[in-house]
């Protein structure tokens, strides 16, 4: 595999936890699934944040987020987790129309693209919440609140050693499932086989969820393939959807 900058980042240790608090017995120094990249926001970006953010963008908060209030209506939602440039986000938010989306993501460039794409399609069915996922989903989401979760291709985090950093793990998942409504939805796609397994195993061991498939689940119709999934494919490599549903 390619050489991937978060594996040294990660090895130095980079920005990565929450720094520990001997005062106080609920926080902890927590392994988190992503290093904070300094990365680069282009000028469209940039416009997109300061044109769109305030109406698009809602602030991190330790509070219950008003899914009604905030979309104007009331719709099945969906989370999203680790967008990326947003591109497939955008595209279902599109054909989805009826649903409403919530995507977090820790990357500014990244919020900067969705936004972008948000402006020139008129979408207005997605909000943002840039914030690590695992703590929105701990206070923003309430419990039995959500119709789906989408995560496609979540850092792999190749080396062995930095597997503790992947976000699929058993404890994450539980906690995914405590949000989602009897019958929601968790979408996953990866195209690193290793991780696929993973995905596999936790997500079957959680008794809570059932499998709609037998084993890996064919790409649902609205999960577009995208740029880098289609350049992979032509190479030979795999991609693995998962899609399970709560009892
Ligand atoms: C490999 S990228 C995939 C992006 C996109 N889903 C796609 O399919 O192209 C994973 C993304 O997840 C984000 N991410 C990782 N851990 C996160 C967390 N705990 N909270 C929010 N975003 C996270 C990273 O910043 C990165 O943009």
């Amino acid at each position: 595999m390619t050489h991937d900058p978060r594996d040294e980042a990660a090895d130095e240790g980079a920005q990565d936890a929450s720094p520990a608090d001997d005062t106080n017995p609920l926080r902890h120094r927590r392994i988190r699934s992503f290093v904070t990249r300094a990365g680069r926001v282009s000028t469209g970006q940039r416009r997109a944040l300061d044109e769109f953010g305030p109406r698009f963008v809602i602030p991190y908060a330790a509070d219950t987020l008003d899914w009604d209030a905030v979309f104007g209506r009331r719709a099945p939602r969906v989370l999203e987790i680790g967008f990326g440039m947003g591109a497939t986000t955008a595209e279902i938010a599109a054909t989805r129309a009826g649903d409403d989306f919530l995507g977090v993501e820790v990357h500014e460039p990244g919020v900067g693209a969705l936004l972008k794409l948000i402006g020139e399609e008129g979408l207005t069915n997605i909000r943002i919440v840039q914030h690590d996922a695992v703590e929105v989903l701990e206070h923003m989401i309430a419990p039995e609140s959500l119709d789906g979760v989408h995560i496609y291709f979540p850092d792999p985090w190749h080396k062995a050693r930095h597997h503790k950093r992947r976000l699929i793990q058993p404890k994450f998942v539980a906690h995914l499932v405590s949000r989602l409504k009897p019958g929601g939805y968790i979408h996953l796609a990866t195209d690193w086989q290793n991780y696929a397994e993973q995905m596999l195993e936790v997500l079957a061991a959680e008794t809570a969820l059932e499998n709609t498939a037998d084993g890996y689940a064919p790409r649902p119709d609205y999960r577009p393939v995208t740029k880098f999934e289609r350049r992979g494919i032509k190479l030979g490599h795999g991609v693995w959807d998962l899609v399970f549903k709560r009892r």
